[in-house]
């Protein structure tokens, strides 16, 4: 089990995520953001949040934990979701630095490609890793049962199938990578995704590969629950 875990059950769990990303944003952090649906308002309210502080956070990185392969201006695009819902508001001298995965290019050499940059920026360790969490437990582009979890010794992992939807090839950050953080949140709502939260962090969840977030349980440091009472109504 992780060193901590604090798990909130609240009403506005956008607002409490859009909160816990501010400090390291503004203290001039690495982060990694994640994609799918239910981030977007998080990183609205962080926008107006930023616009409101009116402070240059350009020695800020953003990072993603994993992207589809699709170029950045299409709808499935991570990127595309934090450009619109977030940088997109900002002043881009300002913003911070936002290290996209190159989805276009498909899995393995964009995998390559931002595996070399985060390298390149010394693989560093984050101040706060989010994610969310799939109805299936995947995070991050890590599907249950799938070779990519057992990576130990890379950052990035081309994945050719997404074992859910939207089914186009995916690049993921590994377990190693994701693990190698201050903190990380999980941003989780809706009761589609309840039994993968108590599968993975309940009283009597187990580390099991078919549950991709109970393996990261196993190797965090720190991890905070950001739910509804929808996600939390099997904990
Ligand atoms: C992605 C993700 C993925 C996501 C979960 C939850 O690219 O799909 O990064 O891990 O966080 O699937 O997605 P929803 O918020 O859409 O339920």
């Amino acid at each position: 089990m992780p060193a901590t875990l604090d798990v909130n059950v609240l009403e506005d769990p956008a607002h409490a995520c859009a909160a816990m990303l501010l400090g390291p944003i503004l203290g001039g952090g690495n982060l990694v953001l994640t994609g799918g649906s239910t981030p977007r308002r998080a990183y609205e309210e962080l926008a107006r949040a930023l616009q409101a502080a009116d402070h240059d956070v350009s020695e800020t990185a953003l990072w993603f934990s994993d992207e589809r392969c699709v170029p950045p201006d299409d709808e499935l695009s991570n990127f595309g979701l934090v450009r619109h819902a977030l940088l997109a508001a900002l002043d881009p001298d300002t913003a911070p630095q936002a290290h996209r995965i190159e989805g276009e290019l498909g899995p393995h050499e964009a995998a390559e490609r931002y595996e070399l940059r985060l390298s390149q920026s010394g693989a560093p360790e984050f101040d706060l890793v989010l994610l969310g969490l799939g109805p299936d437990g995947h995070i991050a582009s890590l599907f249950p049962g799938q070779e990519s979890l057992a990576e130990d010794s890379r950052l990035v992992v081309g994945v050719e199938q997404a074992g859910l939807e939207p089914f186009v090839p995916r690049v993921s950050l590994t377990l190693p990578a994701l693990a190698n953080s201050r903190q990380i949140v999980f941003l989780v709502t809706g009761e589609a995704k309840a039994d993968a939260v108590a599968g993975a962090f309940g009283p009597d969840a187990e580390t099991d590969p078919q549950l991709p977030a109970s393996l990261l349980v196993a190797r965090a440091r720190e991890i905070t629950l950001l739910l509804d009472d929808e996600a939390a109504s099997k904990l």
